[in-house]
């Protein structure tokens, strides 16, 4: 198995380049399901997520192929509605090919996914909207067989903002019979880019990016051509490596205005934030000063950059509490960080975290994709040496990200167990 070997203290200096969002490019993949032809992806980054998806389409009969960024999938021969355990299980966005099966076959069969390391993440509002556009569901053998002759569009209100959730009614209700209007929608810039990709598919929506979307079903969608959005979580993850080590880093191809909460924070900390004509510039503080945070759904401060930002609170001046609404487990990264010295006490979802000075390297154990971010950034600052295990986890969401780093000059090598 592969470990990431740091050697903290290193100022990082120099410009790198944001690839394609995963979290758009997983849900985009799946639309690809609904309508038969060739279909085109653009900006679709290299990770382990994507190859799972793309062996998850292939499963269902779909052609699947990744040329440099681009995905080429031919769906005209969908006819497998069934994602098997093997996939679901180390993948929990698989969830996402339930409902173009359902709106395209009729039945979709998705092994029920199980908890994973961050929470329970049921898929209860998922299975609610199926159910409210007529589509009946049953358990059998550990997996949700979802079945619907014509679904229809309808009203439904989610009792939480859920992306996948969001994601994968928008899909469905593409091409449904009628109108689907769905409230609390979530309102991540991931559900925006889907929405977009669909609508190259020919899908009638509106309202994307707000809390109210209404989908006008339509009878068939052609293959779709789009460009995956600059993923914003691996450019928060670069702004905070930039602001732990002091350095000074330009940031290109990404979108800022998907990252106001968190450019907001960091400035906060100390960070200086200049927008450039091709992306930004970020240098960071001496030393970051403390500030609080709360996870909350989209344009809240996203949970998947909050245990990066409690990795530069670790070495931040004064006190920060930092507290986790979206995911009842998402504290992981904290027992590491203690590990390198810092000072973090957890109480139910809140982490105080006292800033010390400096942390020290030590070997680490990656839990998740973003507690392992959270480690490297931590690692960077750090002063010796950290060996970070279990960095599968890592390579589901950053791409090339030691080449990265090793090009703004950290000291960082791919070792082996
Ligand atoms: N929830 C329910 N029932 C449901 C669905 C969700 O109770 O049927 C709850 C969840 O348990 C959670 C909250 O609602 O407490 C929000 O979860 P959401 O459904 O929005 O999360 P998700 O769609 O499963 C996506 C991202 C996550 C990201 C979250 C929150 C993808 C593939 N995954 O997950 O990304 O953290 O939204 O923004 O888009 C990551 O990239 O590291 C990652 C975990």
């Amino acid at each position: 198995m592969d470990t990431l070997v740091i050697k903290g203290g290193k100022r990082l200096k120099g410009t790198v380049e944001i690839g394609g969002a995963k979290n758009a490019a997983l849900p985009i993949m799946a639309a690809a399901l609904l309508a038969p032809g060739e279909h085109r992806i653009g900006n679709v980054p290299h990770l382990r997520d994507i190859s799972t998806m793309g062996r998850l389409l292939a499963n269902l009969g779909a052609g699947f192929h990744l040329e440099s960024n681009t995905a080429l999938l031919d769906c005209s021969k969908v006819k497998n509605y069934a994602a098997p355990y093997e996939l679901v299980s180390t993948m929990r966005a698989s969830v996402l090919v339930l409902g173009p099966l359902l709106a395209r076959l009729g039945k979709a069969k998705v092994s029920l996914p199980g908890g994973c390391a961050i929470g329970a993440r049921p898929i209860n509002l998922h299975l609610m909207g199926f159910e409210k556009m007529g589509a009946s569901i049953t358990l059998e053998s550990g997996y949700i067989f979802v079945k619907a002759k014509k679904l229809r569009g309808a009203q439904i209100n989610f009792d939480i903002p859920t992306v996948t959730g969001t994601e994968n009614i928008m899909m469905a209700a593409a091409l449904a019979e009628g109108k689907t209007v769905i409230e609390n929608a979530a309102r991540e810039p991931e559900v925006v880019d889907l929405a977009d990709a669909l609508k190259s598919m020919g899908a009638r929506i509106i309202g994307a990016g707000e809390s109210v979307i209404e989908i006008d079903g339509v009878s068939r969608l052609r293959p779709l051509r789009h460009e995956v959005i600059p993923d914003r979580i691996e450019t928060g993850t670069f702004m905070a490596a930039a602001g732990i080590t002091g350095g000074e880093v330009t940031i290109k191809r990404c979108n800022l205005q998907h990252l106001d909460s968190v450019i907001n924070k960091l400035k906060d900390t100390g960070m200086k934030i200049r927008p450039l004509k091709t992306g930004v510039k970020v240098t960071g503080p001496k030393r970051p000063a403390s500030v609080n945070a709360k996870t909350m759904p989209y344009p809240g401060f996203p949970t998947d950059m909050q245990a990066q930002l409690m990795a530069m609170m670790c070495v931040a001046e004064g006190t920060s509490v930092i507290s986790e609404s979206i995911f009842e487990n998402r504290f992981m990264h904290v027992a590491e960080l203690r590990r390198m010295g810092a000072d973090i006490i957890i109480e139910g979802g809140m982490a105080t975290v006292r800033g010390v000075r400096k942390l020290k390297g030590a070997p680490l154990m990656a839990t998740d994709l973003r507690a392992s971010a959270s480690l490297i950034v931590a690692a960077l600052a750090a002063e010796g040496e950290s060996t970070i295990h279990r960095i599968y986890h890592l390579d589901r969401g950053y791409e090339r990200i030691e080449e990265k780093l090793r090009k703004l000059g950290a000291d960082v090598r791919r070792g082996k167990e």
